[in-house]
């Protein structure tokens, strides 16, 4: 079974299942957000990729009630319940159903933004999104990648693994409900955080930098540079 339909076949119970599954949802999802411009009146551009069904969009939203927001998804079954999420405020909202691995992208973005997507991809495919993302952004710009990362050594990724489910489980999370993260989980290609950290850099971004870290949780981060002057 491909990702689409994999995330398509639980989209909706997905979000009751968030918090039990991200253990450390509140600070993993808020230290995204705090990498975010300071200003909240700011009319920004915002582009969430592997949106799924809006969570961390909605986080962003309620934020800065004056951004519009593109969202990206290769399942359309999770873009659905975005769709319905965000139905009283559809003029914010637009909606693409499409692979990030060749998606295009639009080339006005503020802030470009992603939770638990990029480790879908391989290796090379992140590392070339991270450019196209990138170009996408205007000067200034920031990525907010909250991420499943992998451990840098077999031990550590285990270790990770391991906390993840008794965390998960001392949350509420039943046998069934860890088998179909277990299966979910099979498919994906998750990189460490020094990788991905070298991939910004190489892209050209600064002020890269890991802003939160919990066992297999990570926020990852970067700006655009402004012009010379
Ligand atoms: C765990 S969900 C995260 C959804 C949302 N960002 C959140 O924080 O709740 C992962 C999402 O990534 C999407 N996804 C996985 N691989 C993708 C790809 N290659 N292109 C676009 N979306 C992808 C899945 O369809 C799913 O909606």
């Amino acid at each position: 079974m491909g990702v689409a339909e994999t995330f398509d076949r639980s989209a909706r119970s997905y979000d009751v299942s968030r918090r039990m599954l991200v253990p450390c949802f509140d600070g993993f999802y808020g230290s995204a957000l705090d990498v975010l411009p300071g200003d909240r009146t700011r009319t920004l551009h915002v582009l969430d990729l592997g949106a799924g069904t809006g969570l961390l969009s909605m986080l962003v939203a309620a934020e800065y009630p004056r951004a519009r927001f593109t969202l990206v998804d290769v399942a359309p079954g999770m873009l659905k319940i975005a769709h319905e999420r965000f139905a009283a405020q559809a003029e914010r909202f637009a909606f693409r159903v499409g692979d990030l691995a060749s998606v295009e992208l639009p080339s006005d973005v503020d802030c470009a933004i992603s939770a638990l997507a990029i480790h879908h991809l391989p290796a090379f495919e992140k590392a070339a999104l991270s450019r196209r993302v990138f170009d996408a952004l205007r000067p200034g710009g920031v990525f907010v990648n909250a991420e499943q990362v992998a451990g840098e050594t077999e031990q550590e990724d285990a270790a990770n693994h391991r906390t993840w489910r008794e965390e998960a489980r001392a949350l509420g999370a039943t046998e069934e409900d860890l088998s179909l993260a277990d299966e979910r989980m099979s498919e994906d290609q998750p990189s460490t955080v020094p990788e991905q950290l070298a991939w910004l850099s190489e892209a050209g971004f600064e002020e890269v930098a890991c802003r939160f870290r919990h066992g297999m949780f990570a926020v990852l981060a970067g700006r655009k540079p402004l012009p010379q002057s």
